[in-house]
């Protein structure tokens, strides 16, 4: 295993959730025997990306929360983190019973620290997003939750706002959507967060319910809304179209660019979480493939 370096001063102190559990019925019969979150979006796969955001927020502490079934796969898939400079535990959701639920299932993971919860099928991708993520996964108090302006907001927890641009409430698909921003799929939570969840009734689709943890933070003053603007593309990856629409997305933009989106290779890099000798390592794991000169090139531009 590559040596790491020392914690690096991008580093947060929050901890990091992934949750890749339910059971991806929208994208049958492809996940009929392989988790949604395993799916390729285009040249790797989708708990990549995910990953990758934690990453860049500084995050290095890491759970992921997967179906029973699939644990081993993500397991073997992913390791332990060490050769991308970070630490990768796995826990069990028995039964997709609502987003917060991880809370509960890795309370002891968490321990009383901040913490940070993804869904694995959430994409983010924007220029100044990693600034925007490490400010979240700083700060000491409250939560930060991010809105993004869509056309279908009765898919998704929605926030309001007022005249004064305070915001005024948070619904879960509401029938009549008074506003166009969608809560994201990322969510940043003090030490709060697990006594939050803890006084939780399940809603009428017998799910404990992020917003229900979002509007506790609202309820106490101590929420943050950030909006992501319009040069950002935010995917979620739940049904056959979405999931090529990302694929297609992902290509274009690396085609184009000739850089990769979301390669934890390149960010443990670049956030200092491996050193020159390690990525070195981790190319020449990758033999004679592309993958694995994108990762010499990336070494040879940093030096
Ligand atoms: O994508 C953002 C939206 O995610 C938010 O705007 C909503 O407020 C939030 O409730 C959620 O919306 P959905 O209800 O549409 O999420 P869904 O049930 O599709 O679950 C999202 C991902 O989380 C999905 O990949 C499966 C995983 N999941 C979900 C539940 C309910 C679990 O792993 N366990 C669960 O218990």
């Amino acid at each position: 295993m590559p040596e790491n370096p020392q914690p690096a001063s991008s580093d947060s102190n929050y901890k990091g959730i992934i949750l890749a559990g339910g059971a991806g019925r929208r994208l049958l019969p492809l996940t009929h025997g392989v988790s949604k979150q395993l799916m390729p979006v285009y040249d790797k796969p989708m708990i990549h990306y995910p990953l990758s955001t934690l990453m860049l927020a500084g995050i290095r502490d890491i759970l992921v929360i997967t179906t029973p079934r699939d644990q081993a796969a993500f397991e073997s898939f992913l390791g332990d983190g060490s050769q991308w400079g970070i630490s990768l535990k796995y826990a069990v959701q028995q039964e997709p019973k609502g987003i917060a639920q991880a809370f509960l299932i890795a309370e002891n993971f968490i321990a009383g620290d901040p913490v940070s919860l993804i869904l694995g099928d959430n994409i983010f991708y924007a220029e100044g997003l990693a600034e925007k993520l490490t400010v979240a996964a700083k700060r000491t108090q409250g939560a930060t939750i991010f809105g993004y302006y869509v056309t279908d907001p009765e898919r998704y927890g929605v926030v309001s706002f007022d005249a004064s641009g305070n915001v005024s409430d948070i619904v879960e698909k509401p029938e009549k959507p008074v506003s166009h921003y969608a809560v994201t799929g990322l969510y940043f939570y003090d030490h709060q967060v697990v006594e939050i969840a803890r006084a939780l009734s399940p809603s009428a689709r017998g799910e404990l319910e992020i917003t229900d943890v979002n509007r506790a933070y609202l309820e106490r003053d101590q929420l943050a809304v950030e909006i992501l603007g319009r040069g950002t593309a935010w995917l979620d990856t739940g049904t056959h179209d979405s999931l090529l629409d990302a694929a297609i997305f992902v290509r274009v933009i690396e085609k184009r660019q000739g850089l990769k989106i979301a390669c934890p290779e390149e960010v443990a890099y670049r956030m200092g979480f491996i050193t020159d000798e390690a990525l070195e390592q981790l190319a020449a794991d990758f033999g004679d493939s592309g993958y694995a000169r994108y990762l010499m090139a990336a070494l040879r531009e940093e030096r």
